[in-house]
């Protein structure tokens, strides 16, 4: 398949509605100055094939997007022992809700809400250098070196007043072993690494190659069945309440960012980014959604 012109006709058709509908997240005060009126989109393929649209070399901010690498890690140094402490449910709320915690113990439902990606964070911590581990990782998958924004991370230090009461409440429940500081400075940071689109379809590369590094294919960065597995969880629990929408409408495992990132893996086919800053009531980025939607719609791929 040819995808360069599908990317191109996807842009030509989002670019008329940028800045009109969806809002920038203003919770952290460094996302709230991003333009909305931006949108990128960019592919690799199994066989190394790219392609890329619109604003895909400007970088943002991935957020979120950062869950699934600091999964990757963990299932890496831990294998089943990571799910100890994390299911692996949807949770149907919020991604920082605190809701569900009480009832659960301190349990968090996935590792993709902030509560388990800070419970992620902290067995990281016990387990190497979180943050130096995140952008050796990134910077092999991506094939060139990737960077945190120190003053989006400092954004979300001061103005963190959801995580660090999830990050002290799961410690009460006895489930965090370090200390809140410390993880969550690992897991600002983590959320704070700035990649363009054609980055994150690179650096995700490995989930559309059984686990395969994306440019050393003797390398596996997880096994096959490591890889199937974060694919199952981004399609189940990847873009918070919105996941069940997200399998209806697009079919794909994806994983989203306040940043206004979204992956997306076709198993052994490729790996797609698209990023616009506005978000829907659900966190996920609205015109990234729709450009996905346009993306399956004209190329039949889904998982099903
Ligand atoms: O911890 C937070 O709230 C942000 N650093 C990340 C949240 C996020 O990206 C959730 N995504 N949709």
């Amino acid at each position: 398949m040819q995808f360069q012109p599908i990317l191109d006709e996807i842009a030509a058709t989002i670019r008329p509605h940028l800045g009109l509908e969806g809002r920038v997240a203003d919770y952290i005060p460094a996302l709230a100055r991003v333009p909305a009126q931006q949108f990128g989109i960019a592919l690799r393929t199994f066989d190394g094939q790219e392609a890329a649209a619109g604003d895909f070399a400007t970088p943002f901010s991935i957020q979120s997007i950062s869950k699934v690498f600091a999964l990757t890690i963990g299932m890496r140094l831990m294998g089943d022992g990571l799910w100890e402490r994390i299911g692996r449910e949807p949770s149907g709320d919020p991604f920082n809700s605190l809701v569900q915690l009480e009832h659960e113990h301190g349990v968090p439902r996935n590792p993709f809400i902030n509560a388990g990606a800070i419970a992620v964070t902290d067995r990281l911590v016990s387990h190497c250098e979180g943050k130096a581990e995140m952008l050796a990782q990134l910077s092999s998958i991506a094939n060139e070196t990737i960077h945190y924004n120190p003053e989006v991370a400092a954004s979300e230090a001061a103005t963190g007043f959801r995580n660090i009461a999830l990050a002290n409440f799961m410690k009460s429940f006895g489930k965090i072993d370090n200390d809140v500081a410390t993880v969550l400075d690992v897991y600002f940071h983590h959320c704070a690494i700035e990649m363009n689109c054609l980055q994150l379809a690179r650096a995700t590369g490995f989930l559309c190659r059984d686990g395969a590094h994306p440019y050393l294919p003797e390398r596996q960065v997880v096994t096959e069945r490591q890889a199937r597995r974060i694919n199952a969880l981004m399609l189940t629990c990847g873009t918070y309440d919105a996941a069940g929408e997200f399998a209806y409408d697009i079919g794909l495992p994806c994983k989203s960012g306040v940043g206004g990132g979204i992956v997306a893996v076709v198993p052994d086919q490729l790996t797609l980014c698209v990023w616009s800053p506005a978000l829907d009531t659900t966190g996920n980025s609205l015109l990234g959604k729709k450009a996905l939607e346009l993306f399956v719609a004209r190329t039949g791929l889904s998982v099903f």
